[in-house]
């Protein structure tokens, strides 16, 4: 029953294959959100091996329509859990389905562990670093900031988290025995929008204004190795603005965001565009899309030959769908899911790309 149905990971690294693993646990974290462990039988053990800030991909038929949804592993690296947090999002068809439905026992598909937002911290070990979670972007960031307090002994960290209120906050009784652990390497800023706390700073939305404050207050980015920012568009777009103003390297900001507008458009075809192909190298073999194949996205494309490409959210956002550039070239709507080493090295998303010369060819990592 299991089945091979591949998401790509990070450039470089194998590709990532759908089990049905049973729910060991649930959790209720808030009134909104559960934490959901799977079983892993032990011969599937490597397969889930995962590095911090990894994710793996949820998917749910429903009357035969296939949902996939991307959730960040919560536990730290080399436990051996696959963890996930997930907080319900109104009518959503998967988050739902995982906070209200779910019971201890079900069998859920689930992809090995994918992406690579944590890799800086493996490659680099950075003495001091920044992380800015808002709401359900904690997920990640708490597995990224355990595995390195623990394996990084003289590392630093400086936590700033965004929620309404306490209450629902995710993952608050963790965070709480981390910085009981880590009373001298660790340092928790809380802001609530929705509660009012005795620091007027720590009172509201993280936006560009108070991401000044609190840099100003909290933590000089002279004295960060590395920024690692997860949640809405908005609230990383306003700190990503201000630690580029102040003179933060690109490369040194790494961010993962779960959510972002609507899919790539379909559109209708101009005359120059009839004679253009775009040859894709996927698992070994070759598929050639022309005329109405490129309407949508290369993916889409790809998608109307092909059950096997890889793809989650179809946003741009999971970095699920990427390929290399082997010839030609593409314009993409968005490229959330790439960092700029990426883009240099010709790698595209393709749930975003359109060809924009005659002949193009790429290959999926
Ligand atoms: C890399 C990555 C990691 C992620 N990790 C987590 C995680 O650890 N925990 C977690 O809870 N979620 C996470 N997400 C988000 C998750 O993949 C789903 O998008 C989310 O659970 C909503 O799916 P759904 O099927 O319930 O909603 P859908 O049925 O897809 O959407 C329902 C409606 O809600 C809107 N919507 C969808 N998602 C959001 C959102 N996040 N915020 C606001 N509006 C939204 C849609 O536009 C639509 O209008 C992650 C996403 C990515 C790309
Ligand atoms: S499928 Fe998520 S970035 Fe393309």
């Amino acid at each position: 029953m299991i089945d091979t149905v591949d998401a790509t990971t990070a450039p470089g690294s194998s590709t990532a294959t759908f089990h049905p693993l049973a729910v060991a646990s649930i959790e209720t974290l808030t009134d909104d959100a559960v934490a959901v462990t799977f079983a892993i039988p032990t011969s599937l053990a490597a397969g889930y091996r995962f590095t911090a800030g990894q994710h793996v991909i949820v998917r749910r038929s429903v009357d035969g329509v296939e949902h996939r949804r991307t959730y960040s592993i919560c536990a730290p690296e080399g436990s051996g859990d696959i963890r996930i947090g997930v907080r319900r999002i109104t009518d959503g068809v998967v988050s739902t389905w995982i906070t209200s439905e779910l019971r201890v026992g079900d069998v859920v598909e689930v992809s090995t562990p994918a992406g690579s937002f944590g890799r800086s911290l493996a490659q680099r070990a950075p003495d001091h670093v920044a992380m800015v979670a808002v709401g359900s972007g904690i997920t990640p960031t708490l597995s990224m900031v355990a595995t390195h307090l623990a394996t990084t002994s003289h590392a630093r960290a400086t936590l700033i988290l965004g929620n309404r209120s306490a209450s629902s906050t995710m993952f608050l009784d963790e965070i709480a025995s981390l910085k009981d652990r880590y009373l001298d390497r660790l340092h928790v800023i809380q802001v609530f929008s929705r509660e009012e706390r005795i620091v007027p700073l720590q009172n509201g939305r993280i936006d560009q204004d108070r991401t000044a404050s609190l840099l100003a207050a909290f933590v000089d980015p002279a004295e960060v190795d590395d920024w690692f920012l997860c949640g809405p568009l908005e609230a990383m777009s306003a700190v990503e603005t201000v630690l580029l103003s102040r003179d933060v390297d690109p490369l040194r900001i790494h961010r993962e965001l779960f959510h972002a507008g609507r899919p790539l458009a379909r559109r209708d075809l101009s005359a120059s565009d009839q004679g253009t192909q775009v040859e894709v190298l996927l698992n070994g073999s070759r598929t050639v899309l022309t005329g109405r194949d490129l309407t949508g996205s290369i993916l889409d494309g790809v998608l109307a030959q092909r059950a096997d490409a890889p793809f989650s959210c179809r946003n741009g956002i999971c970095g699920t769908c990427k390929a290399r550039t082997i010839s030609g070239t593409v314009e993409m709507e968005s490229t959330w899911a790439l960092d700029s080493s990426e883009i240099d090295d010709g790698i595209v998303l393709t749930c975003q790309a359109r060809p924009t010369s005659e002949r193009v060819s790429l290959e999926f990592l």
